[in-house]
């Protein structure tokens, strides 16, 4: 089944008080096409699902500006505890990770800090301009190297990485399954590879997040940015529909048929997320 990763007619509830508040704010925000031009593009990035990635990238550039700190509030600070646990699954002694859709590098940050060599790969430009600075506040931007590409074709040669870790990533891809594959082929053979994506809580849970997801977000991102108030409606609805679209034995069956054994998954804040792991053969 071929997965819609974003559908423009989205509509939330109207929250007037959220967008009077945030009018003062919003006006006082500057450019957030801030760009660095010093991120290599390599490879293709039009050819197949090239719509899916141009949604992407309009999605992400707008809500660049502040992106760490709108995901902690709005996660009530628990993004940095899922980056700790999914960094937790790359092994030690790992020389050369892959981090894939690395957005501010929070990830890649992390694993920097650990002692891990790391590529950051991401399709957008303001993210990664952000990625930059982060590296370099951090004083980590030695050991961390970025590079504008897409998931679906990465300019790589197959088992180049000990292990590649990526967050967020599939719904925003036209054919999952063959973006597994893709960042499988560069995990070199007993290397291992790690994802975070949102997932859908059980009931009674399920319910909290479904306000969260369709009152909270929406009305937080307005707060913050039209940029962002765009990913707080996208939000819900786009990982209500992947996660029914996609359970997780079928998102296993992706990591086996891309050659991983032992694939392990844990989730975490009530099943608001999960991260998947596996070894390759
Ligand atoms: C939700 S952000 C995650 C950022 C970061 N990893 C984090 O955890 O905060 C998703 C990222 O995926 C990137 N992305 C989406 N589709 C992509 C693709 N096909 N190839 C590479 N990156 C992609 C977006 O540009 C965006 O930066």
């Amino acid at each position: 089944m071929t997965y819609a990763p974003f559908q423009s007619d989205q509509r939330i509830p109207s929250i007037w008080g959220a967008w009077k508040a945030s009018a003062s704010i919003r006006s006082r925000l500057p450019d957030v096409t801030r760009r660095i031009p010093t991120v290599p593009t390599l490879g293709a990035v039009g050819g197949p699902g090239s719509h899916a990635r141009q949604l992407a990238q309009s999605l992400f550039a707008g809500a660049a500006y502040r992106y760490d700190q709108a995901a902690w509030w709005l996660s009530y600070g628990q993004y940095p505890r899922w980056h700790r646990f999914l960094v937790s699954r790359v092994p030690g002694d790992a020389r050369l990770v892959l981090d894939v859709a690395t957005g501010t590098a929070a990830v890649a940050t992390r694993l920097a800090r650990r002692g891990h060599r790391v590529v950051g790969l991401d399709l957008t430009e303001p993210m990664l301009a952000e990625a930059a600075r982060r590296l370099a506040r951090a004083g980590v931007a030695g050991r961390v190297h970025l590079v504008r590409a897409s998931a679906e074709a990465l300019p790589f040669p197959d088992g180049r990485f000990d292990a590649v870790t990526f967050t967020f990533l599939l719904r925003y891809v036209a054919d999952p399954a063959a973006v597994v594959r893709e960042l499988g082929r560069v995990v070199r053979a007993g290397g291992v590879m790690a994802s975070l994506e949102f997932a859908l809580p059980d009931p009674p849970w399920r319910w909290f997040w479904w306000l969260h997801t369709r009152l909270v977000l929406p009305a937080g991102g307005r707060l913050i940015s039209d940029g962002w108030h765009r990913v707080g409606r996208f939000l819900g609805p786009s990982i209500e529909a992947f996660c029914r679209a996609h359970p997780f034995p079928e998102v296993r069956a992706w990591w086996e048929e891309a050659g991983f054994v032992d694939v392990r998954r844990r989730t975490l804040s009530f099943g608001a997320a999960e991260v998947v792991w596996g070894r390759k053969r």
